[in-house]
C-alpha cells in the first residue's frame, strides 16, 4: 500500500462527523424564503473542539440543531460515524445559552437526569457525586436552580450534558450570559472535561478569545446563507496563554476574516 492510500484510509477511519454542501432554508410567515445555511461544509475528526464563529444570524444554531438531530437539511450530506443522523441522540449532547436546567429538580437530579432516563443510575450513582465534585458544586447537590449562581448553573448544565459520556457535544453560546471571570475559570473546566471524556465539541461562540482559548479549531462563516470563509487550526499547547504572541495574532486574524466579511 502507498503512503497516499493509507493515509485515506486513515481519514476515513477518524472522521466522525461529516457535514457537505448542507442547505437549510426556512420559509418567512410572508411566503419569501429565508436561506439559514448554504453549501456549508464542515469535518469533525474524533475528539476535535470546533469553534464556530460569524455574524449574528449567520446559522450557527441551525448547525448545530441539525447535528442534534432537532431538524433536517433540505439538501447535503450530514454523517456522524458513517450514518447520516436521524434524529436526536444521547450520543449527541446539547448545552443551550439558556442552561438546560429543569427548575424542578435539585442540582444532583439535574446532573443525574440523563442517566436516570436512560435506566443506567443504579450502576453509575457514584459517577454522579464525581461529577459534582468535579464541577466544584459539592455542598450545593441539595439546592434548586433558582437558588445558584448563573455560574453554577453553567456548570450543572456541563455537567448534565458530559456524565454521559456523548461523542458530540454541542455548546451554543453556552456562557455567554457570564461575567469575564467565570467565563474564564468555566472555559479551563471544559478544557478539563474534554480532556477527561474526549467528546468531538463543537462550540458556538461570539467571544472570539473564548473560540482561540478552548478550540482545536475556529470555523470563520460568512454573513447568512452560512458559509465557511476559513478554517484555522489552532495549534497552542494548552493550557493556553492569552497573552502570548501566537494567541493575539490568531485572534486578530479571525476578527479581521470576520470585519471583511461585514462589508
Ligand atoms: N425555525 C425557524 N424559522 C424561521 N427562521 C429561522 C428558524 N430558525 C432560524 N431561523 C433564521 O435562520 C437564520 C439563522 O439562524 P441561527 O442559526 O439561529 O443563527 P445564529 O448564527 O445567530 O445562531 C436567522 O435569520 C434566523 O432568524
Ligand atoms: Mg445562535
Amino acid at each position: 500500500m502507498d503512503e497516499g492510500s493509507h493515509s485515506v484510509v486513515e481519514e476515513t477511519r477518524q472522521r466522525q462527523l461529516l457535514a457537505r454542501d448542507i442547505t437549510r432554508a426556512f420559509i418567512n410567515e410572508d411566503g419569501s424564503e429565508l436561506v439559514a445555511l448554504k453549501d456549508f461544509s464542515l469535518e469533525i475528526n474524533k475528539g476535535q473542539i470546533i469553534a464556530l464563529v460569524g455574524p449574528s444570524g449567520c446559522g450557527k444554531s441551525t448547525f448545530l440543531r441539525l447535528v442534534a438531530g432537532l431538524d433536517e437539511p433540505q439538501a447535503g450530506t450530514l454523517l456522524y460515524n458513517g450514518q447520516p443522523i436521524a434524529g436526536p441522540s444521547p450520543d449527541r449532547g446539547f448545552v443551550f445559552q439558556q442552561t438546560n436546567l429543569y427548575p424542578w429538580l435539585t442540582v444532583a437530579n439535574n446532573v443525574a437526569f440523563g442517566l436516570k432516563a436512560r435506566g443506567l443510575y443504579h450502576e453509575q450513582k457514584h459517577r454522579v457525586q464525581e461529577m459534582i465534585d468535579l464541577m466544584g458544586l459539592s455542598g450545593f447537590e441539595k439546592a434548586w436552580p433558582h437558588q445558584i449562581s448563573g455560574g453554577m448553573a453553567s456548570r450543572v448544565a456541563l455537567a448534565q450534558t458530559f456524565i454521559q459520556d456523548p461523542g458530540v457535544i454541542l455548546l451554543d453560546e453556552p456562557l455567554s450570559a457570564l461575567d469575564a471571570f467565570t467565563r474564564a475559570i468555566i472555559q479551563d473546566e471544559i478544557v478539563a472535561l474534554w480532556q477527561q471524556f474526549e467528546p468531538i465539541i463543537i462550540l458556538v461562540s461570539h467571544d472570539v478569545e473564548e473560540a482561540v482559548y478552548l478550540a482545536d479549531r475556529v470555523v470563520v462563516m460568512t454573513p447568512r446563507p452560512g458559509r465557511q470563509i476559513a478554517d484555522l487550526a489552532i495549534d497552542l499547547p494548552r493550557p493556553r496563554e492569552r497573552t502570548a504572541p501566537d494567541f493575539i495574532q490568531i485572534r486578530r486574524e479571525i476578527l479581521q476574516l470576520l470585519k471583511s466579511e461585514e462589508r
